[in-house]
């Protein structure tokens, strides 16, 4: 019998956009394949971190900060959005697939919302497939 394909998923999630990310994530199926990075904002999110996740290996990167105009820093989400959308013309780039890597924007009071997001996210990347770069030296 095929075993079916968990993807390790990294997420970098802004702590004003979601609330108790990792108790919510907890909820999903195999959790212990989600790693959540908090941030007091996604602006503070660098694409390298991202890239270097990726060269390690990992499936799937998703950025959840605010919803536009709600940034607590302005403008951090507007700058995350600018360098996933970067993030996505690298992957291409080197045809690992642009929809690894995605942007979410929440609001804190709707919980269900980030869970449905990340649960749909989980579904894309597991169509793709492991990250083709896992098993290179
Ligand atoms: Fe949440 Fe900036 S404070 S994305």
């Amino acid at each position: 019998m095929e075993s079916k394909f968990i993807p390790a998923i990294l997420i970098f999630c802004c702590q004003n956009a979601v609330a108790s990310p990792k108790k919510l994530i907890e909820t999903l199926e195999h959790p212990e394949c989600i790693k959540v990075v908090e941030l007091p904002c996604t602006g503070k999110m660098e694409t390298i971190y991202a890239l270097k996740a990726f060269e390690q290996g990992i499936d799937g990167v998703c950025v959840v900060g605010c919803r536009e105009g709600e940034c607590h820093y302005l403008e951090g989400n507007l700058r995350a959005a600018k360098r996933v959308h970067q993030m996505k013309v690298i992957l291409e780039e080197l045809s690992l697939g642009k929809n690894r890597v995605e942007m979410l924007n929440e609001d804190s009071s709707a919980a269900e919302n980030f869970i449905q997001s990340s649960k749909d996210f989980i579904g894309r990347v597991q169509v793709l497939g492991p990250n083709p770069l896992k098993h290179k030296p």
